[in-house]
């Protein structure tokens, strides 16, 4: 596994069939269950360890966010990545006049909670794409709204690559993978798979059939109250179409998000729906 810290190496780097895991680092089983996929997949494997300061607001985790390069390196190593592109702010970031903003879809939800995050992320996304050139890119869908934003972006500005999307890697008890997991303390650890469980209890309860408007409002609210009596501050809670982001209560393809609050942690979690004829 080579290092490469430069744009002007990675440049150099044989472009073709690179399969490409955009990260943060701090690597948990889903970061490792993209890399595997895109090893399976392509001649190339890729990944990019960058903690962006432009997806992060001011008082957000920036300074502590878990950073690990070592055990990140060796991790991928086993995995048979060959390129971990890993800059240093000042190399990606030379002033940047230029922010790639994803109107609509990020008007919502973790849009809303986290503003100017998502510009974070899409341009960020876009200078990697044109820096490692790769033909097809993984996300994970833990992040589900961040999915939607990158797809658009590609479809927009016609960046030619492939997309692929893979589901969320949980803990045995239901957690969903996430680096910022590290924060939680023992009592949280052990409050946090509510979040999960709460979206199953509103998904079957929705997919057995009570999906007229109101049910479903009320089963959301329902929901927001039950993780409410386990500690957590509610940011959003809601069915939304996998189209456009917004609230749904028609029949289609949908998701129930939810972004809450445990002590100072931010977790966000989703299931896939399908809404029932009412
Ligand atoms: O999901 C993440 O880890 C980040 O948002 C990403 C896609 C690597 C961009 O910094």
């Amino acid at each position: 596994l080579r290092i490469i810290r430069t744009i002007a190496e990675m440049a150099a780097f044989a472009p073709g069939d690179t399969g490409f895991v955009p990260t943060m680092g701090a690597f948990h089983e889903g970061h490792l269950a993209l890399m595997r996929e895109a090893r399976g997949k392509h001649a190339n494997v890729c990944v990019s360890l960058f903690v962006n300061p432009l997806q992060f607001g001011r008082g957000e985790d920036l300074a502590s966010y878990p950073r690990d390069e070592d055990r990140d390196f060796h991790l991928a190593k086993e995995i048979g990545v060959d390129v971990m592109f890993a800059p240093a702010s000042e190399e990606m970031y030379q002033g940047q006049s230029t922010l790639i903003n994803v109107a609509d879809i990020t008007d919502y939800w973790e849009g809303q909670c986290r503003p100017r995050h998502f510009d974070g992320v899409a341009t960020v996304v876009a200078k990697l794409f044109n820096i490692v050139r790769p033909r097809v890119a993984y996300f994970g869908w833990k992040d589900l709204q961040q999915c939607l934003v990158v797809r658009r972006m590609v479809e927009d500005l016609n960046i030619p690559l492939s997309l692929s999307f893979l589901e969320t890697v949980r803990e045995p008890d239901g957690l969903a993978m996430s680096s910022r997991n590290v924060y939680l303390t023992p009592e949280e650890r052990s409050k946090a798979p509510q979040l999960y469980r709460t979206l199953g209890t509103i998904k079957s309860l929705l997919e057995l059939g009570g999906t007229n408007p109101a049910s479903v409002d009320a089963l959301l609210s329902d929901g927001r109250l039950s993780l409410e009596r386990y500690g957590f501050a509610v940011d959003y809670l809601e069915v939304v179409s996998l189209a456009d982001m917004k609230a749904a209560r028609r029949a289609g393809e949908a998701a129930l998000i939810v972004g809450a609050r445990l002590g100072t942690t931010r977790l966000i979690d989703n299931c896939r729906l399908k809404i029932p004829q009412g």
